[in-house]
């Protein structure tokens, strides 16, 4: 049995794996394993559009089913411990994606589960995301090995996969962040060898293959919204950036968007964005990842 609480819990090849048979998912839904009288459990203590629907739909194309526990209907709210509902739901439902804030939350109730248990996002990690994100990029481009991706934003945990992605998908990245707003530092150096620190966003994307960025202030952070518009002025992704990169570069963005904020309406809105590619390969991702793990 393995989790998937961010993409070092899996061997790499499977990783790699799972990105490719999304590909084919893609192509023949029906090719995807039955999961008859297999249901997911997605417990929620956030917000989410993409996640949410791509495991629900997933599921249902592959005959299994779904339940959706909302914080607030649940005794979590309540104080029951995340342990306890760990060991509840577990003997209940074949599989559990949670989004959370507390990673080591998450790590808690993977700790106590007797099935897989999926990180849909924690305040220090989103592996489906990148999932997603690897796909796109092979799909529009081929193989991501070997090149250069640039991050402009904030080092939150959509950046903090993309770090654990340039080791499992073997590309540079380049981080762009506001001094006090980089990723952990100890993630950082781990990954050293492919990872560079930058400060300037036209320095950082000239030439890369692959511009990406997300929110200046996560889910949670509400309350910082003014001041990180400050530290984040001159941070955007704009039409203007993105011709600095190579001149096949793709941007990416893992949505919501703030328009105006870390990327420009004309950017988001232009017609060959493939960031609403970006989105669909949710779904075929996390079928895939599913797949793989009610197999295991
Ligand atoms: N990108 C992403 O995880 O979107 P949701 O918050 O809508 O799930
Ligand atoms: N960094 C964002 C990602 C949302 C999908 C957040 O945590 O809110």
């Amino acid at each position: 049995m393995r989790h998937f609480l961010t993409l070092n819990d899996l061997p790499a090849a499977d990783v790699r794996a799972i990105v490719a048979r999304a590909s084919e998912l893609k192509a023949q839904p029906g090719l995807a394993a039955s999961q008859q009288r297999r249901t997911l459990g997605l417990v929620f203590e956030k917000a989410s559009t993409r996640t949410r629907v791509a495991f629900e739909v997933a599921m249902a194309q592959m005959d299994g089913s779904s339940v959706f526990i909302a914080t607030g209907d649940s005794q979590l709210s309540r104080g029951e411990p995340v342990e306890d509902t760990a060991r509840v739901l577990s003997r209940m439902v074949d599989c559990i994606a949670m989004r959370t804030s507390d990673h080591g939350r998450l790590e808690r109730f993977a700790r106590h589960s007797r099935v897989p248990v999926i990180n849909a996002l924690s305040n220090d990690f989103h592996p489906c995301q990148l999932l997603a994100d690897m796909q796109t990029f092979a799909e529009h481009r081929g193989a991501i090995a070997g090149r250069t991706a640039a991050w402009v934003g904030d080092g939150n945990n959509v950046c903090q996969s993309w770090i654990n992605a340039a080791a499992v998908f073997d590309f540079s990245l380049r981080l762009c962040c506001p001094a006090g707003f980089e990723p952990d530092a100890q993630l950082l150096a781990a990954n050293a060898d492919r990872v560079s620190l930058w400060r300037r966003p036209e320095a950082a994307v000239t030439g890369a293959g692959l511009v990406v960025t997300d929110v200046w202030a996560s889910m949670g952070q509400e309350e910082e919204n003014a001041a990180r518009r400050e530290a984040f002025a001159g941070y955007q992704v704009d039409a203007e950036l993105m011709a600095k990169a190579a001149p096949d570069a793709l941007f990416l963005h893992c949505l919501p968007a703030h328009r105006g904020e870390e990327v420009s309406a004309e950017l988001l809105e232009r017609c060959d964005a493939v960031i609403w590619d970006e989105a669909e390969n949710r779904l075929h991702t996390q079928k895939a990842l599913l797949e793989y793990l009610l197999a295991s």
